[in-house]
């Protein structure tokens, strides 16, 4: 097995959580260069790190270097495609955290790019791999919730506006942050495509001495797939409370309610074809770790053994292991570039239809246009 050379950018911020993982899988993987526009901040990575590892304050040099057989994108958003297509077209594989773009036009650069490369490209959505929303996948592909026909997510996460100083302040409003909630609950629907969306808000908007955001506090996106399964999707990053990230997917035979994933789960299955009385409603659910241990995959289990509760509940680092072994082995990697587009493009229409009173818009289909 050749060992995977990885350059990961924006490593002082979310690309650190690359690190720990990478440095675990040492047999598969080895960090050879680190990026990052705050040259400081960098040195204590590469001590970490150690070995020959190269520091850039330029991303194209780090591509350029022939140091890397995969880059981390984890710079801001603005950043991922400019980014992702260079090096693509070095055919250097990419992995980009979310969301892949952020506009339409960027959406279509960036697939005509990755069908062009040699080299692959993933999405780097990693509430695909919480533990929740891996067994809930078994479950549903063992038929257990029967014929799947809706699915929602809340993503409550307080950002703090800061009126303009952050690209998040400018970046995130109606619903163009919905990956953490489309990922689990497109892996659940096998990632058929959304063909429709339409998007309001609350009406009320977060300020910062006297600066007023272009979001609403709360955003609702609906989502019809193909085949007209519906997906419900509330976006909140203004609400202060603790963060939360709920989801629900019913089918004809059953429920699946996962109150949250983080710190410890709450949740809730009901399976229609077991005893059910309707009179004893509270005690008629059961766990999702009740179903554990036949549903949740190996590799899981294997990849958590050795590490603490840490990274959003060890998603984080089921995902860098996931990708590591793929890259490692020659095989594909978990989230392809379809999958990428089905999580963007409708949180980047979602501020269209918000613009618009919350009116229907279709989803491209970019896989019809290349
Ligand atoms: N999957 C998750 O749970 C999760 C969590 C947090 C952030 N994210 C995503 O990660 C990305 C980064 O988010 P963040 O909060 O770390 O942002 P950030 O603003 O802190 O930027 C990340 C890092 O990139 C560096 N950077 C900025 N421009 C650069 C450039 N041109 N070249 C090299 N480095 C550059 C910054 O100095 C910083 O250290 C975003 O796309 C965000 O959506 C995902």
């Amino acid at each position: 097995m050749k060992k995977v050379r990885a350059g990961i950018a924006g490593v002082v911020g979310r690309g650190q959580i690359y690190v720990d993982p990478m440095l675990e899988c040492k047999d598969e993987v080895e960090i050879t260069a680190i990026c990052d526009i705050k040259e400081d901040g960098m040195k204590m990575y590469a001590e970490k790190i150690g070995g020959d590892v190269k520091c850039f304050t330029n991303y194209e040099e780090m591509v350029d270097s022939g140091l890397c057989d995969v880059v981390i994108i984890a710079t801001p958003m603005p950043c991922h495609v400019p980014q992702s297509i260079y090096a693509l077209e070095r055919d250097i594989n990419v992995v980009c955290e979310v969301a892949a773009a952020v506009t339409i036009d960027e959406c279509r650069e960036l697939y005509r790019a990755v069908k062009k490369s040699k080299a692959q490209y993933m999405m780097a959505e990693n509430c695909v791999f919480y533990k929740e929303a891996m067994i809930t996948k078994g479950m549903i592909e063992a038929g257990l919730l029967g014929e799947v026909h809706y699915a929602q997510s809340q993503y409550l996460h307080e950002l703090q506006f800061m009126g303009g100083t952050n690209w998040r302040d400018h970046d995130l409003w109606a619903a163009n942050y919905c990956t953490h909630n489309l990922g689990p609950m497109l892996s659940w629907l096998n990632n058929e495509r959304i063909v429709k969306i339409c998007c309001i808000g609350s009406g009320r908007h977060p300020e910062y001495n006297g600066v007023v955001g272009k979001r609403e506090k709360a955003n609702v996106m609906l989502c019809k797939t193909e085949s007209g399964r519906l997906m419900e999707v509330r976006i909140d990053l203004d609400t202060k409370g603790p963060y939360q990230l709920p989801y629900e997917v019913d089918g004809d035979l059953g429920r699946v309610i996962i109150e949250r994933v983080s710190p410890t789960s709450d949740t809730k299955v009901h399976l229609a074809n077991e005893d059910f009385d309707q009179t004893r409603y509270a005690e008629e659910w059961k766990t999702l770790q009740y179903y554990e241990r036949e549903f949740l995959p190996k590799s899981w289990v294997e990849a958590t053994r050795k590490i603490p509760n840490t990274g959003h509940s060890r998603a984080d680092y089921v995902m860098v292991v996931e990708i590591i072994r793929a890259l490692a082995e020659g095989r594909k990697l978990p989230i392809d570039i379809d999958m990428a587009m089905n999580m963007t493009l409708p949180g980047i229409l979602s501020k269209e239809s918000f613009l618009n009173g919350g009116e229907w818009i279709d989803v491209p289909d970019l896989s019809k246009e290349v």
